[in-house]
Parts: C-alpha cells; sequence; structure tokens
C-alpha cells in the first residue's frame, strides 16, 4: 500500500473563520425569532460577571439584542472575508430562528430563508460553509416549560430541527457540526453558572435536587442528541460529513511528582468523555460506572447503546484558546483562571488572563489525532484585545498577527513533522463580536473592525485591521508565508 508523505499543508486546506449566531446577529425579535437562552444575558466584564436574568430588564444592555447587526449586514461582511481570501466559514444555526418556541410542528419559513441566503452569499463568494446547529443558541421555552436537557423531550425537538435544516440546506452544506463545546458540563468538572447557564439555560446555583446528577443529565442527553444527529445528516445526506466541536485545555502537571503527573492527566481526560462517545461506538464503561458509584442516574437503555454504535463522527473540531496548570498537591488555586488550577509562570497572559501557548496547539492536535485517528478541524482559536483605533484610523493588531503567527506555526509542525491529519483552521471571530463569556465587545477578537462600544454606541461600521491582510496574504501562500 502506497503511504502519502505530507510535508505541506493540503492544497485544499480550509482556512476561514467561525462565528456564532448569538454573538452577532442582533435582531433578536425579528424575522419570526423566540427569544432564545443569550438573548437574557447582559453584558459584563473583565471583573463583572454577566448576568442571566428571568426577564428583560429596563435600562440593562444585553448585548444579543443588537450584536453587530450581522443580520442586516451579512453581505457586506461575508464580501470582506472573501476579500481575505477565506476558503470556509463556520457559522450557527440559532434554533429559535426556526422554531422559535423549539416544540413546533413546522418551522418558521423566514429563519429558514434567511440562513438559505447566508449559505447562498457564501457559495457566491467561494467559501464553504460549516454549519453548527447547536452553539448556546436554545429557545427559552424549552427550558421554562420542558426543563432543558434534563428532558428527553428535547433531544426530540433538537432532532426535528436538525432534520429541517439539513432538508433545507442539502447539497449546498457538506460539513455539519452537532454541538459546540458541551463538553464544558460534566459532574466531576468544577461548575459555575456560565457554563451551565451558557450550555443549557439554567444556572448552577438556582438547580433543585442532586446537583450532579443533573449536570451528569446535561451532559448525557446532549451526548446521546450528538450520535443521534449524526446519524440522522448521514441518513439525508450521506455525502456530508459530520463533527462536533469540544473545546479543550491542554492540562499540565506543575512538576514530575507522580501525584501531580496523575492529577493532571484525569483533570484533562475528564472532559474527553463525549469524544470517546461519539468517536468509539460506545457510550464509555468507565464513565457508566462512574456514574453508578456517585449513585447517578442517566436513563441509559438498550435502544441509546445501538445509537452511539451508529452516530459516530467524520471528523472532529476543537477549539484552542489556551493550557492550563493542574491543582497540585497541598497548592492553592490561583484566583480568576477560567477553567481553575494555577497559573503558568512560563507563560504571557492575555488581558483577559487567558494563557497564551502556541505549542499546547501542537499538543492537542498530537493527542488527540493519535487518540481517535479522525481528521481534525482548528474551528476556534484567537486573541481577545482591548483594539484601539490609531489616530489614522486604522487598528494596528501586530499582537494579534504575533500570536496567529505563533500558534499556526505550531499547527504547520503537527502536520508537517507529527503527521496529524489537520484539514483546516478557523480564526475565532473573524469580525468583532460580543464575548460570550463576559458579554463585551471591548474584548475583540477580528481582523475586522466594528465600531461598537459596551455602553451601545458606536455606528456599527467596519474596517479592516491590520491583521486582515495579515491572513490575507496568508492564506494566498497557503500558510507558506506566515
Ligand atoms: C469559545 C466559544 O469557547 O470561546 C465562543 O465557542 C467564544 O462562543 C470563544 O466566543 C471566546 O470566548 P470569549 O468569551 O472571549 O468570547
Amino acid at each position: 500500500m502506497e503511504v502519502e508523505n505530507v510535508t505541506k499543508l493540503s492544497k485544499d486546506f480550509l482556512w476561514g473563520g467561525s462565528i456564532a449566531a448569538h454573538q452577532l446577529e442582533g435582531a433578536w425579535q425579528e424575522g419570526g425569532k423566540g427569544p432564545a437562552i443569550m438573548d437574557f444575558a447582559t453584558s459584563g466584564s473583565a471583573t463583572t460577571p454577566r448576568e442571566y436574568t428571568k426577564t428583560i430588564e429596563a435600562g440593562r444592555q444585553y448585548p444579543s439584542h443588537e450584536g453587530i447587526d450581522f443580520y442586516h449586514r451579512y453581505k457586506e461582511d461575508i464580501k470582506l472575508f472573501g476579500e481575505m481570501g477565506f476558503k470556509s466559514l463556520r457559522i450557527s444555526i440559532d434554533w429559535s430562528r426556526i422554531y422559535p418556541n423549539g416544540d413546533e410542528d413546522t418551522p418558521n419559513s423566514e429563519g429558514l430563508a434567511y440562513y438559505q441566503s447566508v449559505v447562498d452569499e457564501l457559495l457566491k463568494n467561494g467559501i464553504e460553509p460549516i454549519v453548527t446547529m447547536y452553539h448556546f443558541e436554545l429557545p427559552m421555552n424549552l427550558v421554562t416549560k420542558y426543563g432543558s436537557w434534563k428532558n428527553r423531550q428535547v433531544v426530540d425537538f433538537y432532532l426535528r430541527f436538525v432534520g429541517t435544516m439539513v432538508n433545507a440546506l442539502r447539497g449546498k452544506v457538506k460539513y455539519w457540526v452537532t454541538f459546540n463545546e458541551m463538553n464544558h458540563i460534566d459532574p466531576q468538572t468544577e461548575a459555575s453558572d456560565m457554563f451551565t447557564y451558557i450550555l443549557a439555560g439554567l444556572k448552577y446555583s438556582e438547580l433543585e435536587g442532586n446537583k450532579k446528577e443533573i449536570l451528569a443529565l446535561l451532559g448525557y442527553n446532549m451526548t446521546l442528541a450528538s450520535v443521534k444527529a449524526t446519524k440522522l445528516i448521514h441518513e439525508i445526506d450521506p455525502e456530508s460529513k459530520v463533527g462536533c466541536v469540544f473545546g479543550i485545555t491542554p492540562t499540565y502537571p506543575i512538576n514530575c511528582d507522580p501525584i501531580n503527573v496523575l492529577n493532571a492527566f484525569k483533570e484533562m481526560d475528564r472532559d474527553f468523555y463525549q469524544i470517546d462517545a461519539m468517536c468509539n461506538g460506545e457510550f464509555p464503561a468507565y464513565k457508566l460506572r462512574e456514574y453508578a458509584d456517585m449513585g447517578i442516574e442517566i436513563g441509559f437503555t438498550e435502544e441509546d447503546k445501538q445509537a452511539f454504535t451508529e452516530g459516530k463522527l467524520d471528523f472532529i473540531g476543537m477549539n484552542y484558546y489556551m493550557s492550563a496548570v493542574a491543582m497540585y498537591e497541598g497548592g492553592e488555586e490561583d484566583e480568576g483562571s477560567l477553567f481553575g488550577g494555577v497559573q503558568n509562570p512560563f507563560l504571557e497572559k492575555s488581558k483577559w488572563g487567558w494563557g497564551i501557548d502556541p505549542i499546547g496547539l501542537r499538543y492537542l492536535l498530537n493527542y488527540t489525532y493519535r487518540r481517535y485517528g479522525l481528521p481534525i478541524i482548528i474551528c476556534e482559536n484567537g486573541l481577545g484585545a482591548a483594539d484601539e483605533v490609531g489616530s489614522d484610523g486604522v487598528v494596528h493588531d501586530d499582537y494579534r498577527i504575533d500570536f496567529l503567527q505563533k500558534h499556526l506555526s505550531e499547527l504547520k509542525k503537527a502536520v508537517e513533522e507529527d503527521k496529524v491529519d489537520c484539514f483546516g483552521y478557523l480564526m475565532w471571530g473573524p469580525i468583532d463580536l460580543v464575548s460570550a463569556t463576559t458579554g463585551e465587545m471591548k474584548k475583540r477578537y477580528g481582523f475586522i473592525y466594528v465600531d461598537k462600544h459596551d455602553d451601545g454606541t458606536g455606528d456599527l461600521s467596519r474596517k479592516p485591521k491590520d491583521s486582515f491582510y495579515w491572513y490575507q496574504h496568508l492564506i494566498e501562500t497557503n500558510g507558506e508565508e506566515l
């Protein structure tokens, strides 16, 4: 058998970016859209957490309501992505535009027409759409009336939504993503209101009953929904490629004391049970035993067992922002790190405290590829920074170029030297948009500056930053001239 020697990124490498509906569309009450969980998330800051209110409170900022008005400006924005030479854009479909309450029998035709038009616009600009079916966009009614993902009926509503979209976009969309970052829900991980809310519309502090069991159920039902959706998408369109996107933080031990190495392994490995379940054809026995040990009942049935054998992924999507150092024996956790643990003294941090670690990307690619042997696409990576417009009217974001350059150099080593099958790189937030964790506009990621500020001011005009031209050149040379 002849084996291809990969010494360069493939000529079809999918260069591009990733966006999510609730972070940029706005138009929260237009086109027949219903209220979704993030429409109730206020703006926050690096030091003041977002709040998730029960109703829309007067005098408060809810950044999803206007976003950056992508809903009305998508043609202009996609044209700019096209000018940069994007080969691909990952978008998400806001469930509440298609089924405003989540449980209707028929979809909202205006919502369908909108996404059909976005996809047509991408194709017109030579950009391959990658479509995520769930990126923190859950119709609120499914939380208040059904109890969110705790309830298996929500899995059925989700499958109806997935089927509708695949039928509507069949032949135009080849790459589908079932969920974004469901791995942040797990009963073994330190839980917070933020993660349970953005994934399921529920505040951890307000969960009633056995909280660990609820987290296990939310995670399990989403995993089951993903494998069932994978099977469904394959059935509707046998040409499709289905993936799921995970946000994994490589976790290092503080030193080589074996107990610290073991703790770090366990902490990182915890995030992999859903990937195991979606790639190996069975829900991992170690997790079922763990639940049994904790007295947790997730309602695993013979029919579920079958579903896991039938819904295996074609590719894995990875979001990578930072690495972490695990808590160690006798140590104390540092305050302010998103995933717990302690700061890494070898790394610089972003203004939001995220450790900048390009080698972590190479590590993650190797680790995941060797564990599953499936093609991987980097679905998010980028630097959130407080960009300033210079006196010449332009953002000179050399720090962003530096960040991306270093990460991409490690990605290339993973492909060219370590032989990882990585088929694309999608930079997060190619146009400035609302931060998911803090709700700020100030935390900007884009190649394109958007004149919109946290107090709601700004004329929403778009302007390329220096990084825009850098990425354009990089794509032109297929990553050769980094
Ligand atoms: C990822 C999410 O985890 O992180 C995105 O998928 C999010 O939705 C991104 O925007 C960056 O986080 P933040 O809080 O800086 O926007």
